[in-house]
């Protein structure tokens, strides 16, 4: 399978998301990350199911939204709602996994889980089997244009392995600090799915970056 490329919407302009997502289908990208965040999970705020909705009527990319916020379990439906095509959940922002994920599944969504750096693998262990996607954070969420922190790639390897060893299909995400050089350390690790903020928005051609970044790892 290739890798997929999903750029986080959290550096484009907010004054112009429509011309952004436009940009971004030009581009060929197979996702479009949206970053959630309610300024208690992480200290940043940014976009809510409102905005979502609005940009559902602006395009027909996939949109994987990544929910940082505590309690996620109160905004399922008003994302579902919002024609969200994907879910993500934080391990640490609520106390039941499974229960949850299975609702976002039972809306027909895709549903997936998030890993904070510092979070261990065998958190997750045993709803492997029923995510989507495993969204590995390669650096503290909140902001964009952080760096990578190194030992993150060993997680993804971990997890990597795990799958192969288990026999499971879900996608492996990674997010933050990915560059062309850190994509192919990702890549190479194990990751599927790659989300890039700023090094597509800040470019200043969003269709070179991610042509860019597709090279690097085009089997
Ligand atoms: C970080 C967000 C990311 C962010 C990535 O908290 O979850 O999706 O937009 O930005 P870059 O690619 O600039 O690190
Ligand atoms: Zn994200």
């Amino acid at each position: 399978m290739p890798i997929k490329i999903a750029p986080s919407i959290l550096s484009s302009d907010f004054a112009d998301l429509k011309s952004e997502l436009k940009k971004l289908e030009v581009a060929g990208a197979d996702l479009v990350h949206i970053d959630v965040m309610d300024g208690n999970f992480v200290d940043n705020i940014t976009i809510g199911a409102p905005v979502v909705s609005s940009l559902r009527k602006n395009s027909k990319l996939f949109f994987d939204v990544h929910l940082m916020v505590i309690h996620p379990e109160k905004h399922i439906e008003r994302f579902v709602q919002s024609g969200a095509d994907n879910i993500t959940v934080h391990a640490e922002a609520t106390y039941h996994l499974d229960a949850l994920i299975s609702r976002i599944k039972s809306f027909g969504k895709k549903a997936s889980v998030a890993l904070n750096p510092a979070t261990p693998i065998y958190m997750i262990e045993n709803v492997l089997e029923i995510v989507d996607m495993v969204l590995i954070m390669t650096v503290n969420p909140g902001y964009g244009g952080q760096k990578l922190i190194p030992y993150t790639l060993k997680k993804i390897e971990r997890l990597a392995n795990f799958r192969e060893k288990e026999g499971l299909t879900f996608e492996i995400e990674v997010d933050g600090g990915i560059n062309e050089d850190t994509i192919v350390d990702c890549v190479k690790a194990g990751a599927d799915v790659i989300v890039a903020g700023s090094y597509v928005f800040d470019s200043g051609d969003v269709s070179k970056a991610v042509e860019k970044l597709k090279s690097k790892v085009r089997g």
